[in-house]
């Protein structure tokens, strides 16, 4: 698929992480698929937090991985769901706890792991990739493919966050 839009940003905590999460949560258009890629403890949820936090889900819903459940639903904006696909190792798992029927909500979907999908799987969607740098630092990469938002990505060069 091909890249369309690109920001790349160092973050120097996680709030830095969470303030880029909640512009891209505030910026995108239902049935928005994001994956999220980066090591163990980079900070994958912590960005999905802050996506939830700007697609306006409640403060009394605290986000952790699903990686046991495998897929968490929350309220907002839109239907927001947040998966994690760490433990899945067949496909046909996600079928069996309605995968399908989560892609025809037409709400957020945001996927920790997506390695575990087929390549291709998705014909557009939004690329979080996150490197961990020295202490606190991370390099946050927001890519979208199949998928035009200037605003979104003007908005997250007005930042300025560093
Ligand atoms: N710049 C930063 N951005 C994001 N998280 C940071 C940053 N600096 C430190 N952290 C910390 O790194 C940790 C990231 O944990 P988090 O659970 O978000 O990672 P994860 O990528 O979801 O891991 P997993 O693959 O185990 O699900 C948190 O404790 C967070 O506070
Ligand atoms: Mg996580």
């Amino acid at each position: 698929m091909k890249k369309v839009n690109e920001f790349i940003t160092d973050t120097k905590n996680p709030e830095d992480t969470q303030k880029i999460a909640g512009i891209v949560g505030e910026n995108i258009p239902e049935g928005t698929i994001i994956t999220l890629y980066g090591d163990l403890g980079s900070g994958k949820t912590t960005f999905v937090q802050g996506l939830a936090k700007g697609l306006a889900v409640p403060d009394e819903y605290y986000i952790t991985s699903p990686t046991y459940s495998i897929i968490n639903e929350y309220p907002g904006k839109l239907p927001f769901y947040h998966m994690d696909l760490y433990r899945v190792s067949d496909f046909d798992e996600l079928y069996e706890i309605g995968f399908e029927e989560i892609l025809e909500q037409n709400g957020v979907i945001a996927i920790e792991w997506p390695e575990r999908l087929p390549d291709d799987f998705f014909e557009s969607y939004i690329k979080i990739d996150i490197k961990i740098l020295e202490n606190d630092e991370r390099k946050l990469s927001v890519i979208t493919y199949g998928l035009n938002l200037p605003d979104l990505i003007q908005k997250l060069s007005d930042l300025n966050i560093s």
